[in-house]
């Protein structure tokens, strides 16, 4: 039986203060059981302030983006290096909104995810479509081709240590969830493309639905037997939130 993996994505969010009581909060809270693992990625200048916080605790750190380059002059860029240095554990790479709003193809999403496998730090590549692809009856294809650019780019072998998280855009933020059914067909269909590449990979890797996940319809998208847990946006910045989506994870 895969393991259940709970991921907070703050996003732009957060501040010192804050964070720090979510961080306690959360570290108080984590579900007394091995099997759900928690997991938060802060933006990164505070990556360093929650890594030390999270020292001693079993909840997990993560980036939120990386560069696909190692060393340079690459102004504004932050390497999978520093990342490491600082006490990281994963980067999610790929997210619909740095596809959308900062231009990142599936080409420089697989550059991203090669890099952070490379450095030893785990990457959750994010796939999904928009609403009209769905509309369009397009919702594989989609998938089929951010997935392909990175077998191309690294081979299934690379997902040996990855995380991939099914997150439909137009569920993220919107209050709209894909149905655990919905969301099932497409993790099937994920973990069905790995299979035909390596069946152990495609049966140990974990699969997270993203979008509008709350603690009243995690249990169900959980129970799906595909869905491995959750990557969280909102319900990731309350610690009553997150905590309960942990608890129904736990509870499975
Ligand atoms: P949401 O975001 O939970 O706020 O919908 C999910 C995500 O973007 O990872």
């Amino acid at each position: 039986m895969r393991d259940i993996l709970i991921a907070g994505n703050w996003k732009m969010n957060g501040g010192s203060a804050g964070n720090a009581e979510l961080v306690a909060e959360i570290i108080a809270g984590a579900p007394a059981t091995d099997r759900v693992r928690l997991l938060i990625c802060p933006p990164f200048p505070y990556l360093a302030a929650v890594a030390a916080q999270l020292t001693g605790s079993e909840v997990l750190l993560g980036a939120q983006t990386v560069s696909e380059h190692s060393i340079g002059a690459f102004t504004g860029e932050i390497s999978t290096s520093m990342l490491k240095d600082v006490g990281c554990d994963y980067v999610i790479v790929g997210h619909s909104e740095r596809r959308a709003l900062y231009g990142e193809t599936s080409e420089a999403v697989a550059a991203k995810f090669k890099a952070v496998i490379e450095s030893g730090l785990a990457p959750i590549l994010c796939v999904g479509e928009t609403l009209a692809e769905r509309e369009a009856g397009s919702t594989e294809a989609v998938i089929d081709e951010q997935m392909q650019a990175v077998f191309d780019s690294v081979g299934i072998d690379g997902f040996a240590t990855a995380v991939v998280a099914y997150e439909p855009v137009w569920a993220i933020g919107t209050g709209m969830t894909a149905s655990p059914e919905q969301a099932q067909d497409v993790h099937r269909h994920i973990r069905s493309s790995m299979e035909a590449q390596n069946k152990d990979i495609a049966e140990a890797t974990l699969i997270l639905y993203g979008g509008s996940v709350k603690s009243d319809n995690a249990a169900g998208l959980f129970s799906m037997p595909d869905i491995d847990g959750g990557l969280i946006g909102g319900a990731s910045l309350k610690a009553n939130d997150f905590l309960a989506i942990a608890t129904a994870a736990a509870s499975i």
